[in-house]
Parts: C-alpha cells; structure tokens; sequence
C-alpha cells in the first residue's frame, strides 16, 4: 500500500533559487527564511518519500492568460524549466513519474474533477524553487514529481473550496493506488503578497499567521473565502492560498505540525513555512 507521510507548504519565490546558487544564505537579508529549512530536510532525508506532489501555480510559462487550465496534472517521465524571462536556469530535469499520475488522472475523472492531462509540461520557478529549497546543490533528481497547477492567474479562478476539495480528491486517489510507495504533498506559493500595482509590497501578517494557525486543525476557516476576499485580505498574489488548501485536502488521516516558520518580507511576501505529519 502507498502512503502518504505528510505536507509541507513553502514560498517559492524566484530570488530563493538566485540566492541559493550564489551562496547567499548566511547574507543577513537570507539568513532567517532559509533557517527555517533544515528541519524539513532532516524530516524528508529520514522519511525518503518516494513521489512528490506538487501544488503549484504557473505563472505564464506554459499556461500564458490566453491558455489556462484550471486545473492540471502532469503525466510526463521528465519535466523541464524554462526562460521565465530572465534567462534559462541550468539545473537539471525533474523526475516525473506515470503510473500513480494516470491513477490520479482516472480516479479524478471519476471523483467529477475534470483536469487538463499533460503528458508534456514546461514548469516554472512554482515548482523548481520549491524542489531545490527541500533538495539543495538541485539534488533533486531521486524523487518523483507529479507536479498539479492551479490556475492563480487570471479570473475567474478556482474558488479556494474547490482548490480544497481537488486536494481531497488526490488525497482519495493515491489512498487507492496499488503502489508501494511514500508519498509527500507540497503546497507552494503564499502566504499573503501583491506584487504589482497601487498596494504593491502589501502583506498582512495577522492574516498569514491566522492561515497557519487554521490550516491544520480548521481548514474550513479558509476555505470559506472567495478569491475576491483573498485578494483585499491577502494581497493580489494572496490567492495563491490555493496551493495550501489543495495540500492540506491530500492530507487525510491524523496530523501533526512538526515545525513552522514565518519571516516577512522576503522579496514582497509573506513566507511561510508548514511541516505536517500525516499519521
Ligand atoms: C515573487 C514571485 C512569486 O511567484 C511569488 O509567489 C512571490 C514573489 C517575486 O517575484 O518576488
Ligand atoms: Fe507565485
């Protein structure tokens, strides 16, 4: 039987991976959000979660406004970056995986959800960032991805219920896969950030502590907001609250928050750092 291990949520801002390439972690700009690390490795090189699921937000290399699934599920073997716009990053390919993806595929079709399937699939710093922060030097390449973006772009978005309900719905999944692997759930991007226009550097740090006070033992406290109230709230970025909810609804059994981190501001956000134990 397969088991899901846990969750862990995590920023993934572009200048982390910057950072980390150029030895920059112990600068005093860095040196507190990356503290906030170690213990997650620790846990993931103690747990060896065999597949990664990753919640993710594309924020136009594949899926540009005129393309944009609400919801999609990669299939590939193999995944690779591309030129966000600030020149190509040379790490190395990311390891897909296929046969728990079609599982999830399937299973999803059959749960309602009805997600773009992609058996090819630029993905962008939502997800490198993240997969280098957990495995540093890129040493990433061991565990497989199966990386599932929620559209946090362009409106209209998925409601925060829904992005939930998705999460629940993969959690299903993978608990009725034959396989005999661990799996982990990542949940990306957040907490609260505008990045652009008139409230740009916004950040609400009551709000950001208040998500991760409920995200383990009251999710329902979040998903009762729009993406409209998500927006005032948290900032234009703040929906990104999305890949939260979707990784905390793959968490389905007894849950423990094993460490949290929250340092603000790194660029113009709020990062947040969950690690949860799914018993
Ligand atoms: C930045 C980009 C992001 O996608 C994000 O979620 C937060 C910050 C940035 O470019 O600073
Ligand atoms: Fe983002």
């Amino acid at each position: 039987m397969s088991k899901i291990i846990g969750g862990i949520t995590t920023s993934h801002i572009p200048a982390i991976g910057v950072a980390m390439d150029k030895g920059l972690e112990n600068e005093p700009y860095w040196k507190e959000f990356f503290a906030a690390y170690p213990p997650v490795r620790q846990w993931l090189n103690e747990q060896k979660p065999d597949i990664a699921i990753v919640f993710y937000n594309d924020h136009g290399l594949e899926f540009f406004l005129d393309r944009k699934p609400t919801f999609a599920i990669g299939t590939a073997r193999e995944y690779h970056n591309a030129d966000e716009g600030w020149g190509i990053k040379p790490i190395p390919p990311i390891t897909g995986e296929t046969d728990l993806s079609w599982h999830i595929v399937n299973s999803l079709i059959e749960d309602d959800f009805d997600p773009t399937v992609c058996q090819e699939m630029r993905v962008d710093h939502g997800l490198t960032v993240p997969l280098s922060l957990m495995y540093p030097g890129h040493d990433y390449q061991h565990i497989q991805v199966i990386p599932v973006a929620i559209n946090c772009e362009r409106h209209p978005m998925p409601k925060p219920s829904r992005s939930f309900a998705l999460g629940q719905a993969i959690g299903r999944a993978v608990e009725s896969w034959s396989g005999d692997k661990k799996v982990v759930m990542f949940g990306t991007g957040g907490l609260s950030h505008q990045l652009d226009g008139e409230r740009a550097g916004y950040i609400n740090h009551e709000f950001d502590h208040y998500c991760m006070d409920q995200l383990v033992p009251n999710p329902e406290a979040l998903t009762r907001y729009s993406n409209g109230d998500l927006l005032k709230i948290a900032g234009s970025q703040g929906v990104e609250l999305a890949m939260w909810l979707a990784m905390r609804g793959a968490l389905p059994g007894k849950l423990t928050e094993l460490h949290r981190s929250y340092h603000a501001p790194i660029s113009n956000t709020g990062a947040g750092v969950m690690l949860i134990q799914n018993d």
